[in-house]
């Protein structure tokens, strides 16, 4: 039985999840799991390998060969894959739009949920994704289900992806692909993203990441006491 504690945050893409995710994990001392870099970096293996997702016997073949894991320093999460550190590429744009598919296949989703299912059972966790409160940790204590406005949320993607060099893309581009992505991940059969009955709304279009935070911070305090957040963080990897 789970004795850990599970912060569990879904959501639209690019709504800043991953922003408040690990704000919250520095601030709790929690380990950050970033659910779609698992998915991103599949989508990365299939795509360099050109595995064709309608072969069942190709996508399990190419699972077989995925190692993936997170390196946590200075607060800041790495993923590697086979070794390979790929934090970077896989936030470009053919990943991106490749992604939704990816992670619509049942035997991908099942190979992920087991390894972040597992990650929790040694650490305290603040996990986002698009099913982590509704497949993952159905019991999760604590549930956010962010959102906000779509042109504000490619306009967040696209500043980050100039920020970081890709001087190709156009906010157009962007736009396009992020609600694309939402309609393939809320209309798939295998774990669409909905809001958890249990979960707590938070629409962030007008928030800044520190009053976002608090919003996040007091719903956490609100339903666990106090000395059950102390764990100290540690650079580690999972
Ligand atoms: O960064 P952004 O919020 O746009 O997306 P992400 O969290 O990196 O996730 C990328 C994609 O992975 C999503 O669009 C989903 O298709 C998929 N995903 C999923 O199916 N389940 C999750 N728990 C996390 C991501």
């Amino acid at each position: 039985m789970r004795t850990n504690l599970v912060v569990a945050i879904d959501g639209y893409s690019s709504c800043g999840k991953s922003t408040i995710a690990k704000a919250l994990a520095k601030k709790l001392g929690f380990i950050y799991v970033d659910s779609g870099a698992m998915y991103r970096a599949v989508t990365l293996y299939f795509l360099r390998n050109q595995v064709d997702v309608h072969q069942e016997a190709a996508v399990a073949a190419a699972l077989a060969q995925i190692e993936l894991n997170f390196h946590a320093r200075d607060y800041q999460t790495h993923i590697t894959l086979n070794g390979e550190e790929v934090s970077e590429e896989i936030r470009q744009m053919p990943v991106a739009n490749f992604v939704s598919t990816v992670a619509s296949l049942k035997p991908v989703r099942v190979e992920m949920v087991r390894q972040q299912q597992q990650m929790a059972a040694v650490k305290n966790i603040v996990m986002d994704g698009r099913d982590i409160g509704t497949a993952v940790f159905p019991d999760a204590p604590v549930k956010l289900f962010m959102t906000a406005d779509p042109m504000v949320r490619a306009q967040r993607r696209f500043d980050e992806l100039r920020s970081k060099g890709d001087q190709q893309v156009s906010l157009e581009e962007v736009y396009e692909s992020l609600k694309q992505r939402d309609y393939a991940d809320t209309t798939r059969v295998e774990s669409p993203l909905i809001q958890a009955a249990d979960a707590v709304v938070l629409d962030n279009t007008y928030l800044s990441p520190d009053e976002q935070l608090e919003f996040a911070f007091q719903l956490i305090r609100s339903k666990q006491p106090a000395e059950e957040v102390t764990i100290t963080y540690r650079d580690t990897t999972y």
